[in-house]
């Protein structure tokens, strides 16, 4: 869970971004993200193509762009928030040709992009309002960005003993009916076959989406009208890294020096977690 050097950051503070979002609008918040999740990965920036998925008022378009990024795409469903982007990247300065905000559902336009479309793909504050989260993933092992950097909350996670044995108990069941039984297996073959099958680890997680519902009229809520979001656990976050093919590394907050967690506590206590994935393109 190693980060690159911190090299540089930017500073929300007295900027437009506080004025123009009420969504966690708080330069100590916002600084620390970004000094994490963008000047923690400063290489995947300087000199990148960024797409910034849910870029609400372009606080993390401005992050990328003073952070050398050579354009950076912003995708986001909601018009004032759109409106915003445009005025705060204007007026933070940024040459106009490296930067475009597009009005879209991030899960329609990910499946327009080339494959290697992007270099870093940001996906920060909106993976739990969705419910698409297997066909975002499935886009960016796709695409296979260079970095898919995701910040999102997380559902707790569960030991799930029930679903652990009755998975042991199917599994066993097609391996006696369908596959030749278990009579060359040895006992000690059998006993490892049901740790791994039901004791934590690698082979029995289990990944869970809590469905809950939210208020789609809030500024930082879904775009669907139903208001229906899903947490996935960390769980579901790594198994759907591992089946696209992106390999991952979940980012350590309490090892970045945050020396005050208010407005942080949510990482502070692990409701929210970021990971870096990168596709591999054959
Ligand atoms: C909680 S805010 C996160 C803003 C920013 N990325 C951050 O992390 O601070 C969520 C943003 O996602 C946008 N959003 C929600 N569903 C979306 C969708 N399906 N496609 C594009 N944007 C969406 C909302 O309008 C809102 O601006």
């Amino acid at each position: 869970m190693s980060n690159q050097l911190i090299q540089s950051n930017v500073d929300f503070s007295g900027s437009a971004f506080l004025a123009s979002s009420n969504v966690r609008a708080n330069a100590h918040r916002l600084n620390w993200r970004s000094k994490v999740l963008v000047s923690g990965y400063a290489n995947d920036f300087n000199g990148k193509r960024v797409l910034d998925l849910a870029s609400h008022d372009g606080r993390f378009m401005h992050a990328a762009l003073a952070h050398g990024a050579t354009s950076v795409v912003g995708v986001e469903v909601r018009a004032d928030h759109i409106d915003s982007a445009r005025a705060n990247l204007a007026q933070g300065g940024h040459s106009r040709d490296r930067y475009e905000v597009v009005s879209a559902d991030l899960v329609e336009y990910l499946k327009s992009v080339e494959p290697g479309g992007f270099d870093t793909i940001l996906c920060f504050g909106v993976l739990s309002h969705l419910i698409e989260h297997v066909d975002v993933m499935r886009e960016i092992g796709r695409i296979a960005p260079g970095a898919f950097i995701l910040d999102t909350w997380v559902a707790l996670e569960r030991w799930n003993l029930w679903e652990r044995l009755r998975n042991h108990r199917v599994n066993s069941f097609v391996r006696r009916t369908q596959q030749g039984g278990l009579a060359n297996a040895s006992l000690r073959g059998r006993v490892q076959g049901w740790l791994n099958d039901v004791v934590p680890g690698p082979r029995s997680r289990t990944g869970n989406l809590v469905f809950l519902y939210e208020d789609a009229a809030a500024p930082g809520a879904t775009a669907r009208q139903s208001g229906l979001m899903g947490w996935a656990n960390c769980s579901l976050v790594e198994m759907l890294f591992d089946h696209f093919g992106l390999t991952h590394e979940r980012v350590d907050w309490r090892a970045q020096g945050v020396d005050d967690w208010s407005e942080l506590e949510d990482y502070r206590r692990g409701n929210r977690e970021s990971w870096v994935a990168r596709g591999s393109r054959a």
